[in-house]
């Protein structure tokens, strides 16, 4: 038994400033196993690796790699070691091709200059494992967030040799890019790799690991096998309270009226998005489906005016618009929560208060200022609402735990109290509890009147939310699923097949 074991890190803690992130932590990693470390947003999962690897110094515990103590004193210390990582947030160099980016720091040389030929071969040859035919001399700002993952995932399985460390990986790959990431672990962990895998997915977990260590509020809850704990045991073992799943589901009530708050008609962006034309009426939630790449963030980026609309129209309200750009579209009371936080979401050097008012400041103008009393108030009511775990609110944002930094987006927006509210993949990398309280959260705020578009890849998220799924495929509009019909079963037929429309009521005009 103990042969097997790779690494372990004994009675680790760790103290931010107000945070004690972790205190007195024990986590052993065996050979041939893949681990999933579990926990709420702010557990210290991310912490627990970031020591391990170097990024931060512990303030107390050991670390023994196959049996010897070491001490990383950064993540390069940690990779000569063979520990590779990939980290939460991809920490990749947009402006480089694929394969500088999968050999930073290790290029291969002939005669003292850099081996161009060698480089690219290899780097193809290392996407190959990964099921990946990318021209790897295109910078890789070019791709998808999922294929700029994938980049980082081989780089990090290339050159790790005993230890893999994957914190999230999977939050932004569809489910095929998933099933091709799950074999290459399989492999890597039948070759007697160890595998560190942390997720906020529970089915991926009951589907890859083999064992399960929890943490709760930075402190060891236990070590389980994967395949002796329930999924309730576990969740209730994450927060600390009973918790069980049937529990979780919810159904939408038909709370909208006949007043069509947002519609397009016909809005289309060359090579981006084919017309789509949809309605979205008062306290209604419509939910858009397709695969990574069917164009439904394209469309969300059309509405709020990121990307400009090569011909049809916009309606918000009573007004009607041939073009739309952010400003024009918060101060008509648009809210929108991006997809990718890091890009288009979060001003790292603010903190979590002047995050929550942005949008908010920006709505009313530069010249109308919000007291700082008043911001405390909102960033306050907020912290409350969405349980965001920080001790204070005057803290970076960057601080914060990453599914934390994802409920202060979300807080922005309904800050600004808007009428529409776009939602592009609202709980990407938010906690199982958590999931459950925001979905909670859609359907009340479509009670009182709010009118949502929601995109998201979990499907039974949307149809707990939504009134309506309209589904679109290759950037196209091919049909739309209401009421009862809203299954998995057909949302993925019609995704897969296009056309068709399952109707419960008919609709007429817009
Ligand atoms: N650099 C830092 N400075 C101050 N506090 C920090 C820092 N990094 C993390 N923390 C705090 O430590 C705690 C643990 O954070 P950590 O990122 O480890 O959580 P996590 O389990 O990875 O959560 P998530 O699921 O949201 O990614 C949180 O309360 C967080 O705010
Ligand atoms: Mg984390």
């Amino acid at each position: 038994m103990n042969g097997n074991v790779l690494l372990k890190m004994d009675n680790v803690s760790k103290t931010f400033p107000g945070v004690k992130a972790l205190s007195g932590v024990s986590f052993t990693l065996r050979k041939g196993e893949v681990h999933a470390l579990m926990g709420e947003n702010g557990a210290g999962k991310s912490t627990l690796i970031k020591v391990l690897t170097g990024v931060h110094a512990m303030d107390k515990g050991e670390v023994q790699l196959k049996g010897r103590t070491i001490t990383a004193r950064s993540p390069q210390e940690a990779q000569t070691l063979g520990i590779s990582t990939v980290y939460q947030e991809i920490n990749l160099c947009p402006n480089l091709s694929v394969a500088e980016n999968l050999y930073i720091g290790r290029v291969p040389k002939r005669r003292g200059s850099i081996d161009w030929k060698r480089m690219n071969e290899d780097s193809e040859r290392l996407l190959k494992r990964l099921n990946l035919n990318l021209d790897v001399k295109q910078p890789l700002s070019g791709f998808s967030v999922a294929i700029q993952q994938m980049v980082a995932i081989a780089r990090a399985v290339d050159m790790s040799s005993g230890v893999l460390i994957l914190d999230e990986p999977t939050s932004s790959l569809d489910n095929q890019e998933v099933q091709q990431l799950f074999d290459v672990m399989r492999k890597l962990r039948d070759e007697g790799m160890g595998i560190v895998f942390v997720t906020h997915f529970l089915d991926q977990v009951y589907d890859i690991t083999d064992r399960i260590t929890i943490l709760r509020n930075g402190a060891l809850v236990g070590e389980y096998e994967t395949s002796k704990l329930s999924k309730s045991s576990l969740v209730s073992n994450m927060i600390g309270r009973e918790w069980r799943e049937e529990d979780e589901h919810r159904k939408k009530e038909k709370s909208y009226s006949s007043e069509v708050m947002m519609s397009t008609q016909a809005l289309t962006r060359v090579g981006s998005v084919k017309p789509v034309s949809l309605s979205v009426r008062k306290g209604e939630v419509v939910g858009l489906a397709g695969l990574l790449g069917s164009g439904r963030s394209e469309f969300a980026n059309l509405i709020f005016g990121i990307d400009q609309s090569d011909s049809g129209i916009l309606t918000l309200g009573s007004e009607t618009f041939q073009s739309m750009n952010p400003k024009k579209a918060i101060r008509k009371g648009v809210g929108f929560c991006p997809e990718d936080r890091k890009v288009a979401g979060i001003v790292g050097e603010l903190t979590i208060r002047e995050n929550i008012v942005l949008a908010l400041q920006a709505k009313k103008g530069i010249f109308n200022y919000i007291p700082l009393k008043k911001q405390q108030e909102i960033a306050r009511k907020f912290i409350d609402l969405l349980r965001i775990k920080t001790p204070s609110m005057e803290q970076r944002i960057d601080n914060l735990s990453g599914g934390n930094q994802q409920k202060v987006i979300l807080a922005r927006w309904l800050a600004t109290d808007p009428s529409l509210l776009i939602l592009d993949e609202p709980t990407r990398g938010i906690d199982v509890g958590s999931k459950g309280e925001i979905r909670k959260l859609i359907l009340d705020l479509a009670k009182s009147g709010l009118s949502i578009l929601i995109i998201s890849s979990e499907l039974q998220e949307m149809i707990e939310c939504a009134d309506r799924i309209v589904v679109l495929r290759d950037r196209m509009q091919v049909g739309e699923i209401s009421g009862d019909h809203m299954t998995e079963t057909n949302i993925m037929k019609m995704i897969a097949e296009g056309g068709g429309t399952h109707e419960q009521y008919s609709q007429t005009g817009s």
